[in-house]
């Protein structure tokens, strides 16, 4: 008998880990208690239009784990509901575009002022446009790369010097500027959304590094997150129209402010740390979806 839904794993093609094989050996077995089947592709295998035009056909959904945001805009065009969708992904992708977005919504963040935008090729020759931002935001500061992950675009100036010469090395991209939240140093929450749900959530240590991320030598441990914390992470969630997401949260002096919002959160350092199968959560959620 064939199962009752069946999805497709949209993965990166250039970015082979092994990692997505593990993923989506889970969440191939999480569809298939639902009684539902995924099968996995690449951004590479869509790329002619009648492939895009013969997944929708064949797939009821699509978990879309990429940030090929193009392609998935397709996906859906051809009618193929996609979890989570482009613009949500588009929006997280972009940390100065999430600034923005949230701020519109009222939700509490770090103070962040996104950098003039310039050329690839040029960057910042001229950074004096950079002392008025350093006049509201003090030293040290946070400067961002707007799009990066693991902690590794994540720097912190320490001084009109410092922040200079990180303008310098990384004006060929995207950045941001934005205030050092002192007191939670090397401290973050990860709250595991799945709809208006914390699934699971982890409080990072990093007793060498102001970065929290596990990758970058954080240690988890399993947390159960206050009221205002999963009402915060549930506004993004709104706001930004995901269905599911890693909301990182710092635990500042006025209280939880949102860091950042991963529309593809690794699902297997949470199952690590706190034992909970986020996978599980996520077909579990697909399949209310689907029938609702
Ligand atoms: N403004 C800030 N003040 C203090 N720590 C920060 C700040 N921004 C980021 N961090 C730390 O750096 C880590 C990585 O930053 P984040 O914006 O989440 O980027 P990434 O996408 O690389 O995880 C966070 O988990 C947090 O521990
Ligand atoms: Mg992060």
């Amino acid at each position: 008998m064939s199962a009752r839904f069946k999805g497709l794993l949209v993965v990166n093609a250039f970015l082979n880990s092994g990692k997505f094989e593990i993923l989506y050996e889970r969440l191939g077995k999480n569809a298939s208690d639902k009684d539902m089947e995924l099968r996995l592709m690449t951004n590479a295998d869509l790329v002619p239009e009648d492939k895009v035009a013969q997944a929708a056909r064949e797939y009821d959904f699509c978990i879309f784990w990429d940030k090929d945001v193009r392609l998935c805009r397709r996906l859906e065009k051809a009618n193929l509901r996609t979890f989570n969708n482009s613009r949500a992904i588009a929006v997280c992708d972009n940390k100065a575009d999430t600034y923005e977005v949230l701020s519109g919504a009222g939700i509490p963040q770090p103070l962040t002022v996104p950098l003039p935008f310039t050329y690839d090729n040029l960057g910042y020759e001229d950074v004096a446009f950079f002392d008025d931002i350093a006049g509201v935001l003090g030293y040290p500061m946070v400067i961002k790369e707007c799009r990066g992950s693991f902690g590794a675009q994540v720097y912190l100036a320490k001084d009109p010097a410092g922040a200079c010469e990180l303008l310098r090395e990384h004006g060929s991209r995207e950045l941001l500027a934005q205030r050092f939240i002192g007191e939670a140093a090397g401290r973050d929450l990860r709250l595991n959304m799945v709809g208006d749900e914390c699934v699971a959530a982890m409080l990072r240590v990093n007793e060498k590094d102001f970065r929290a991320n596990i990758s970058n030598g954080g240690r988890g441990t399993a947390y159960e997150p206050s009221d205002a914390e999963v009402a915060l992470a549930r506004s993004c969630m709104h706001t930004l129209g995901l269905d599911f997401a890693g909301v990182d949260i710092l635990e500042s002096a006025e209280g939880p402010l949102v860091c950042e919002v991963n529309s593809n959160p690794q699902f297997v350092s949470t199952y690590e740390c706190t034992g909970v199968d986020l996978g599980e959560a996520v077909m579990d959620y697909i399949y209310r979806e689907l029938i609702s």
